[in-house]
C-alpha cells in the first residue's frame, strides 16, 4: 500500500488546525452572536465552554485520529477492532456533509461580495439599498449558485493536492496574510470617531441579558468556532506523526480561533457603533452594515476589498477540512482514488449547496421540520451533529480507550511532559466534565 499522507512540520499542523478554526464562525458568525447576546457576557460565557469543553472534545478528536492514524470510520477499526464503534464515523461523515452544504453558500457570498468590492459596487452609503443589494444576491437563482460553483471548486483543487503540498502548502501562505488583514481592519475601525462604544460593549459585560438561548448559543459557537464535533480535528490528526504534541497544538489552535473572534469583534463593532447601527442586526451584519461603512471612511472601497478578501480565505481554509473528512472516509473505506473521492463529494455537496442557496429565494416555502434547506442544514449540524460527534469522541477516549493510552497520546510516548495534576486534569474533563455538559446541552437542545 502507498505510504499515507502526512504534513510535513509542526507550523504546517496548526496554521491548517488554526485555519479550519479561524472562518465565517469568527468573522460573520461571533460578532452577530455577540451582538444578539448583549455583548460581553456572551464572550465570557463563550471562553468558559471553550476552555472546560471545546478543548477536552479537541484532545479527544485528535487522540483518535493521530493513534489510529486513519478516517473517522476506519480509526475505530483499529482502535477497537470489532466493535460497533465504527458507526459513529458515520455522524462525522454526515456533519462535515451538512456543514459544508450552507458553508459553500455562504463561501459563495463573500466571492459574490469580494466581486462587488473590486467593481466599486458599494459606492452608495445608504442602508436600504445596500440591504436591497444583498437580499437581491442571496435570492437569486443565478449569482449566488455560480459563487458557490466557483468556492466549491477552489476548494476542491486545494483538497486534490492532497495534504503536505496541498492543505499545509496553502494554509500556510492564507492564514498569515488572513492575521495581517484582519490587523489592519481593526486598527481602521479603532480609529474611527467615538469607537470607544463598541469597546465597552465588547469588554463591559452586562449579565442581566443573559438567558438560556445565550447559553445555548454560546456552546454551539464553540463547537463550529473550533470546528469540533465532525470529526475534523480527528482527520487531521490522523496525519499527524508521533512526535507532535498534541495538547500544545489544541491549545494553540483554541487561543489562534479566539484570537481572532476577539480581533474580528474589534474590527466591527467600533464601526458600527461609530455610526450608530444597532449592533444587533443579525446575520446581515457584515454584509450590509460594513458595505455602509465602507461607503463613508476615507480607503473605505480599499478596506471592502481587503475585508470580502479576508472572508474569502478564512471561508476556505475551513472549507477545505471538512471537505478532507469526507475525502478521506471514501478514499480509504472504499478504496477510491483522490480525484474520484472528491467528484463523488462534490455530486451531494453540490446538490444539497443548490438547495440550501435556492431555499433563500425561490424554494423559501419548502420546509423540513420547519426550517427551509439552508437553516436544516445549520441547525441540524450545530444543534445535533456536532454534539453527538464530541459526545461519542469524548466518551471513547474517557471509558473505551485504557487510560495508560491515552495519556501515552497526550504527552506523545512520553516526548512532551506533562504534570501528573495537569494530566489528570484533562482526562477527568475528558471521562466526566465534557460528556455531562454535552448531554446537558443536548438533551435542551433537543426538547
Ligand atoms: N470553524 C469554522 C468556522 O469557524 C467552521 C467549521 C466547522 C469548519 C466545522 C470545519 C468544521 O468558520
Amino acid at each position: 500500500m502507498a505510504k499515507r499522507d502526512s504534513f510535513g512540520s509542526g507550523f504546517g499542523v496548526l496554521v491548517a488546525m488554526a485555519g479550519s478554526a479561524v472562518g465565517l464562525g469568527n468573522l460573520w458568525r461571533f460578532p452577530y452572536l455577540v451582538g444578539t447576546n448583549g455583548g460581553a457576557a456572551f464572550i465570557i460565557i463563550y471562553l468558559a465552554f471553550v476552555l472546560l469543553l471545546a478543548l477536552p472534545i479537541m484532545y479527544s478528536e485528535f487522540i483518535i485520529g493521530r493513534r489510529s492514524q486513519a478516517n473517522v470510520f476506519g480509526a475505530y477499526r483499529v482502535l477497537a477492532p470489532g466493535t460497533k464503534w465504527c458507526n459513529t464515523g458515520y455522524i462525522y461523515v454526515l456533519g462535515s456533509l451538512a456543514i459544508i452544504s450552507f458553508y459553500c453558500v455562504v463561501g459563495g457570498w463573500t466571492m459574490a461580495y469580494l466581486w462587488k468590492a473590486v467593481t466599486f459596487e458599494f459606492s452608495v452609503a445608504d442602508t436600504a439599498v445596500l440591504g436591497d443589494t444583498f437580499n437581491r444576491t442571496v435570492t437569486s437563482n443565478t449569482e449566488p449558485l455560480v459563487f458557490m460553483l466557483i468556492f466549491l471548486f477552489v476548494t476542491s483543487i486545494i483538497v486534490m493536492a492532497g495534504i503536505k503540498e496541498g492543505i499545509e502548502r496553502y494554509t500556510k501562505v492564507m492564514m498569515p496574510l488572513l492575521f495581517v488583514i484582519v490587523v489592519v481592519v481593526a486598527a481602521r475601525s479603532l480609529t474611527l470617531p467615538d469607537a470607544s462604544a463598541g469597546l465597552d460593549f465588547l469588554f463591559r459585560p452586562d449579565f442581566s441579558k443573559v438567558t438560556s438561548k445565550t447559553l445555548l448559543d454560546a456552546l454551539g459557537q464553540a463547537f463550529f468556532s473550533l470546528s469540533i464535533g465532525c470529526g475534523t480535528i480527528m482527520t487531521y490528526g490522523s496525519y499527524v506523526n508521533k512526535r507532535e504534541n498534541i495538547v500544545g497544538l489544541s491549545a494553540q489552535t483554541a487561543i489562534t480561533d479566539t484570537l481572532f473572534a476577539i480581533i474580528a469583534g474589534l474590527a466591527i463593532m467600533p464601526a458600527v457603533f461609530s455610526f450608530g447601527i444597532s449592533p444587533a442586526e443579525g446575520p446581515g451584519l457584515v454584509f450590509v452594515t460594513l458595505p455602509f461603512i465602507f461607503a463613508q471612511i476615507p480607503f473605505g472601497a480599499f478596506l471592502a476589498i481587503l475585508f470580502f478578501f479576508m472572508l474569502f480565505i478564512a471561508a476556505i481554509t475551513s472549507s477545505i477540512s471538512q471537505l478532507e473528512v469526507i475525502v478521506s472516509y471514501l478514499k480509504e473505506e472504499f478504496s477510491m482514488s483522490r480525484k474520484v473521492a472528491i467528484t463523488s463529494s462534490l455530486v451531494v455537496i453540490v446538490t444539497f449547496g443548490v438547495l440550501c442557496s435556492l431555499s433563500q429565494g425561490t424554494l423559501s416555502d419548502v420546509k423540513i421540520l420547519g426550517y427551509n434547506f439552508f437553516d436544516f442544514f445549520d441547525k441540524t449540524s450545530a444543534n445535533i451533529l456536532l454534539p453527538l460527534g464530541g459526545f461519542f469522541a469524548v466518551i471513547f477516549v474517557g471509558w473505551k480507550m485504557k487510560k495508560q493510552d491515552v495519556e501515552d497520546e497526550l504527552t506523545s510516548g512520553g516526548l512532551h511532559k506533562l504534570r501528573p495534576a495537569f494530566l489528570n486534569f484533562i482526562y477527568y474533563s475528558i471521562k466526566y466534565l465534557a460528556p455531562v455538559v454535552v448531554a446537558i446541552v443536548l438533551i435542551s437542545g433537543l426538547v
